[in-house]
């Protein structure tokens, strides 16, 4: 089987709604309102770019003529909610032009919106620019997949040089660039080295939903490097390392996220926009196009409600909001120096 193909159904067969980090936690019930639901916004800045929802569908699929399909379908959901969107990594289409339509299509199906091309970290700066090229792309995400590589068969084996790639990418390029994990997340140390590098836009897309270790683990003959399925940082413990980081920059969560619970706690801890893969994939397989847009309109709404419950306005005020952590996450906060108090008596 082609390997996107595969992904995408190892990906969907180990879908499954579950508990994750962002059970860990709890908001403070904390004030009257003082507002209506109508009083509220969901427009957000990034990469320079007012958006109407803080939520976009983060990178999955092409390669292939399965994943081609599902590309035109996410892209329908993206035209239709005015969402950003990610394609998987493009570097199948640069190596082999006769599957560059299963990415263009996004572009095709929607013309005017906001596309993000991908590719993997440790690619060049010409690279980067035909990826944009390809898809006339609004700005490139670049992916840090280094667990995955490692258990994938096939996968990479040199990962020098990735941070001098990155800042000559950042440096040169003509569109914004987001730099992003792939679900393992990242540490405050990491983000600070990307910031050094003039990345302007992370995601740090944590463990919690889909594990890239796990799929590739199913791909060996031998399965036996199970032990790092759940290798990496927790969304919530990636979002707060990314947190300790003085300067500015525009930060994205990913991974894991399973309801608009998950991306209102995201915008809480500090995070301006949220990127959804496996929910989304797994929507539009199972329920096509409209429930794709269904589920968005229905997350727009009930983001609305969760503002209202602590009385926020805007996104940005969500930051006030008092919360608590507990168990692992909490251990995190400890082990980590991060003050949870911070957080939990704001
Ligand atoms: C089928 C599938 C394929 C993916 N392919 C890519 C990719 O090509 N590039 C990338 O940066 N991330 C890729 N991802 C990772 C997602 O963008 C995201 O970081 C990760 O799945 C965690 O989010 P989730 O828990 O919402 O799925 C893929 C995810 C899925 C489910």
């Amino acid at each position: 089987m082609n390997r996107k193909d595969e992904h995408a159904a190892l990906a969907m067969d180990f879908y499954q709604e579950k508990s994750n980090d962002f059970d860990l936690i709890r908001i403070v019930h904390d004030r009257f309102p003082e507002m209506k639901v109508a009083d509220t916004t969901l427009a957000v800045e990034l990469l320079n770019q007012e958006f109407p929802r803080p939520f976009f569908i983060n990178a999955m699929t092409g390669g292939s003529q399965k994943t081609k399909e599902y590309n035109r379908q996410l892209a329908e959901v993206a035209k239709e909610c005015n969402l950003m969107m990610a394609t998987g990594s493009v570097s199948a289409a640069l190596k082999d032009p006769s599957v560059a339509d299963s990415f263009t299509i996004v572009r095709k199906v929607n013309p005017t919106g906001f596309i993000t091309s991908n590719l993997g970290a440790g690619t060049t700066l010409d690279q980067a620019q035909r990826a944009v090229d390809l898809l006339s792309a609004n700005a490139l995400q670049i992916h840090l997949n280094v667990a995955q590589e490692l258990v994938m068969p096939e996968g990479d084996r040199d990962f020098s040089q990735w941070l001098s790639k990155i800042e000559t990418i950042v440096r040169h390029l003509p569109v914004p660039v987001i730099v992003k994990e792939v679900g393992f997340g990242m540490s405050r140390k990491m983000v600070q080295q990307l910031v050094d590098c003039g990345v302007t836009a992370i995601d740090i897309s944590g463990r919690g939903g889909t594990s890239f270790t796990k799929i590739e683990n199913a791909r060996r003959p031998q399965q036996e490097l199970s032990y790092l399925s759940d290798f990496g940082q927790s969304t919530p413990e990636a979002l707060l390392e990314a947190l300790e980081v003085p300067q500015i920059f525009d930060l994205i969560a990913s991974g894991g996220i399973q309801n608009a619970y998950d991306i209102y706690k995201s915008l809480v801890l500090g995070a301006k926009s949220c990127g959804i893969s496996g929910k989304m994939l797994h929507t539009v397989i199972h329920g096509g196009v409209e429930a794709g847009i269904q589920l968005v309109q229905d997350w727009s709404n009930e983001l609305r409600l969760l503002m209202t419950l602590t009385g926020q306005k805007n996104l940005k005020d969500l930051r006030h909001v008092p919360v608590v952590f507990s168990g692992s996450l909490l251990e995190w906060c400890i082990n980590r120096e991060i003050d949870s108090k911070k957080y939990s008596m704001r």
